[in-house]
Formats: structure tokens, C-alpha cells, sequence
């Protein structure tokens, strides 16, 4: 009797066995359409491009991928678990006729891979999106852009949104850059006429806002005017208790365990240099940008806490970094 349930089961084609197990997994979120309105302001929100490669996790009809190919000429992957939706899409791709630019897999989203994104769009729920969030973090380049209709990540704080009105309805469009990782202790130095400076940095960093501390010829100055946008960041160290140190201004492009950029030597009479810096960062010493035990930081003794606290994060529309 066993051996025929076997038999069975070994007879099922393999394509069906694919279809029964993404079918018995209930879905995470039900199908609603994005209305066309919304569509539009997710991509201008992303600045998408003919260069970017666009996932839409959860695509239903694929109408985000297939506007964007329309708009502006983007590759795009949809990716939904249900097999009726992912056929409408292919149609409708090929109606526009941009299924050159497109493709829609048949997947559940928790499962695939989404790291060649460099834009990702989503119509899903917070409770799936705080499901997501650390496989979004672990699987996509330092860069990415991610956008969201209506709903958001909790404590990720958005670096933008915006509000669509469409016949006294409103819908939230969220937006996130996924940060570099650059939390950790950095060993660093510039060169300075063949001589040169070292200094150690000492960063803690929650989601896109990071706080620290750099040490310099034996001592610790609190960082200030930290500006993190993807692989870019920015600070500025000036000494508060001796005010013949220089103000340094550092700009960086973070890649791993490395960082390098320029740094501009500000002395107190005005005279500045610019010099080129790096520094590498200790083994093991770098912290998950999600890690709960991040708490509020006691900031340097005059000046209080500057470091924002989990839910009190820097007002919207902040975080649009540029460094050219
Ligand atoms: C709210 S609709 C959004 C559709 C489309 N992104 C849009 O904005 O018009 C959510 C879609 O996610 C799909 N979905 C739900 N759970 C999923 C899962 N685990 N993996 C992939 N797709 C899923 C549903 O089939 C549905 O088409």
C-alpha cells in the first residue's frame, strides 16, 4: 500500500508538483490593483530610468513593470505566486508590446532572488514588508531604491513620501535607498606631505542613520552633520574642546569592509587642504542595520542625545543625499 502511494506520487509530472506547492501556500496578500495615478508617482518617485532593472514583488497584473517599460524604456521582473496573475501579465506585456523588456515569474516572493534590482516596487502589507525587510537588506545592493504603495517598514523610517489624492482617497507612496552597512570600528588614515594621519572610527548605525565617534591623535570628537545616502556618506569632525584643531570634512563611498573619499583640512585662519583618506574596518565588528538592541546614544555631554531613537527618526524628505 505504501509502495503505491509512492508510485503515485512519483508519477505526478514535476511542473504540477511546482504548481501544487506554490498553490497550497495560502498568499500573503490579496490581488488589488495600483491605480494608474499611483503607478506613475511610484516610478517618479524611484527615478526610474531606461538603466534600471525593476522588480515588482507581488506584481498582479504586472502593470508597474510593464508602465515603467512604457515610460522609460526599464527592464523589469515581476514575480507573484499566483499562476492566473503572472499569465494576465504576460499578456499584457506582450498588448503594450514591451515583453522585450519584461519578464514574470511564477514564485513566491520570500523565495527568489531580487539582487540584480536596482529598483524594487511593492503593493504588499506592513506585516509582509517587516517579513521582507531583512531579506530586502541582506539581497540588495547598498543604493537601491525601494518604493511602496500605502504601506511601510515600521522603524525603517522612509527617506521620502508623498500622498496621491484620487477622488478623496488617499494613497501614501513610501520610499527608501538601501544604506550601505558601515557600522563598526574603522582603522583609517590620509596622507599628509608623505606623512601620514591615522584615526580609528567608531560607528553605530540604525537603518540609514548612523552616529559616532572618530579618534584622533588620542582624542575622541563626536561626529556631526553624518549624511548617509546608499554607498555616500558625509561628517564633519571638529573638536569642540580645542579650538586649534582643524575642522575635518570627510565625503566617502563605502564598498564592504572598505571605505575611501577625500577629506578637507579646515584650519581655524580659513587655509584649507584636501587630501585622499581610507580606512578598512575590524573583523566582525560591523552590526546588523535591524538590530533591535540599537538604542538612543548619550551624544557628546553638552549637546544631549543627536542620535535618532527607534520610531523618532529625521522628518521625511531628509534623506535625499547627493554627492557629485
Ligand atoms: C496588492 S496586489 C499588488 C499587485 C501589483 N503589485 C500592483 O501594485 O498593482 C499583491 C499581489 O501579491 C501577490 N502575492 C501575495 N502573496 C505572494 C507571495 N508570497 N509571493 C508572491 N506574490 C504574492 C498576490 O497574488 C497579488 O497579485
Amino acid at each position: 500500500m505504501k509502495h503505491r502511494l509512492w508510485l503515485f506520487l512519483f508519477m505526478i509530472p514535476a511542473s504540477l508538483c511546482g504548481q501544487i506547492s506554490l498553490q497550497e501556500r495560502p498568499f500573503d496578500v490579496p490581488y488589488v490593483p495600483t491605480k494608474p495615478e499611483v503607478v506613475a508617482a511610484m516610478l517618479r518617485m524611484a527615478q526610474v530610468t531606461k538603466n534600471d532593472v525593476l522588480y515588482d514583488l507581488g506584481c498582479g497584473d504586472g502593470r508597474i513593470v510593464i508602465t515603467a517599460a512604457q515610460l522609460y524604456g526599464t527592464r523589469g521582473i515581476g514575480i507573484d505566486i499566483d499562476p492566473e496573475r503572472i499569465r494576465e501579465s504576460r499578456e499584457n506585456a506582450a498588448a503594450a508590446k514591451v515583453d522585450h523588456l519584461v519578464k514574470f515569474i511564477e514564485q513566491d516572493l520570500f523565495e527568489s532572488d531580487f539582487h540584480e534590482a536596482s529598483v524594487v516596487s511593492l503593493y504588499l502589507l506592513t506585516s509582509v514588508n517587516l517579513r521582507l525587510r531583512p531579506i530586502l537588506l541582506r539581497q540588495l545592493r547598498p543604493g537601491t531604491r525601494i518604493v511602496s504603495h500605502n504601506y511601510a517598514m515600521d522603524t525603517w523610517k522612509p527617506d521620502d513620501s508623498t500622498v496621491v489624492m484620487i477622488n478623496d482617497q488617499s494613497h501614501s507612496v513610501y520610499f527608501w535607498v538601501v544604506p550601505a552597512n558601515i557600522s563598526g570600528i574603522w582603522k583609517g588614515a590620509w596622507a599628509d606631505g608623505g606623512q601620514a594621519t591615522d584615526f580609528s572610527l567608531k560607528m553605530e548605525q540604525h537603518f540609514q542613520w548612523p552616529t559616532g565617534t572618530m579618534i584622533l591623535g588620542g582624542k575622541e570628537i563626536w561626529l556631526s552633520g553624518i549624511r548617509l545616502s546608499g554607498d555616500r556618506f558625509e561628517f564633519t569632525a571638529k573638536s569642540e574642546e580645542d579650538a586649534s584643531l582643524p575642522r575635518l570634512v570627510f565625503t566617502a563611498r563605502a564598498s564592504g569592509d572598505e571605505m575611501k573619499g577625500s577629506v578637507e583640512i579646515i584650519r581655524p585662519d580659513g587655509r584649507s587642504t584636501r587630501r585622499s583618506w581610507k580606512a578598512k574596518r575590524e573583523l566582525r565588528s560591523a552590526k546588523a542595520l535591524d538590530a533591535e538592541e540599537w538604542e538612543e546614544s548619550p551624544g557628546p555631554p553638552h549637546l544631549g542625545s543627536l542620535s535618532p531613537t527607534i520610531g523618532s527618526c529625521p522628518p521625511l524628505g531628509l534623506g535625499r543625499l547627493r554627492i557629485p
